[in-house]
């Protein structure tokens, strides 16, 4: 299984999480903003139906590639896969979701992607990003690193960045895949690490939810 593959496994209970308490469901327009390999398209796709549109945008003009075998295997016609910059984005219509998951920890100014995220969301529209706080997760005790990556402790700052960003929070949470010996949470930190773990305990990086939507008197 893929390092991607493995993350949707490990953190599949966030997102679900996410996704149930939101009341996605048919007909939803969404925007999943670097998208990756389209493992989150293809859930959110699953949910919204035959009636529903997912926009899967990514920075990376080979995940456009990725995303649409992905969405062609799951019989998910109702995905477009476009190559943007979160900071460029631009959508043909608003969305009545636009989402996120370790996307901001990667990039240059992360409420720069939260603005432009809000800007795409419909008067009844919500946005949800889903942010690790690396140096909270613990291999045997100690506190994990992502040494190289821009902001590793996002997922700390998120609730204020996203009313910053102009929206009105309506939930926010911590979320953390622990586990110890062979398993999909080992698996998943070996191919991030290239260390095998053992039998250490390994609680990962917990994923802060937010949900958040326009304000009420946010009439643009
Ligand atoms: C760690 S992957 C996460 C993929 C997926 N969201 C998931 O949770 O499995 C981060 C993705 O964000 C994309 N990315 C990085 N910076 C970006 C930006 N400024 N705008 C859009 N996508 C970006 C990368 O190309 C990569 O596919």
């Amino acid at each position: 299984m893929s390092e991607l593959g493995l993350r949707n496994d490990v953190y599949r209970r966030p997102l679900s999480t996410a996704l149930i308490r939101l009341g996605l469901g048919e007909g939803w327009r969404c925007v999943d903003v670097g998208a990756g390999s389209g493992d989150v398209s293809v859930a959110l796709a699953a949910m919204v139906g035959s009636s529903g549109r997912i926009y899967a945008v990514d920075a990376d003009p080979l995940a456009r590639d990725v995303v649409a075998e992905a969405a062609a295997i799951a019989g998910e016609a109702q995905i477009i896969a476009l190559t943007q910059a979160g900071e460029d984005l631009l959508l043909p219509e608003t969305v009545d979701l636009a989402f996120c998951r370790f996307l901001l920890l990667h990039v240059y100014e992360p409420i720069a992607v939260l603005r432009k995220m809000a800007a795409v969301i419909g008067p009844d529209g919500f946005l949800v990003a889903q942010e690790p706080i690396t140096s909270a997760g613990r291999i045997d005790g100690r506190p994990m690193s992502m040494p190289g990556v821009r902001h590793p402790d996002i997922g700390a700052m998120l609730p204020g960045l996203v009313r910053s960003a102009g929206l009105q929070l309506i939930d926010a949470w911590a979320e953390a895949p622990a586990d110890a010996g062979p398993g999909p949470v080992a698996s998943y930190l070996e191919e991030l690490t290239e260390v095998d773990p053992g039998d250490a305990s390994i609680v990962l990086p917990p994923l802060v939810t937010v949900i958040a939507r326009r304000e009420a008197n946010d009439n643009a």
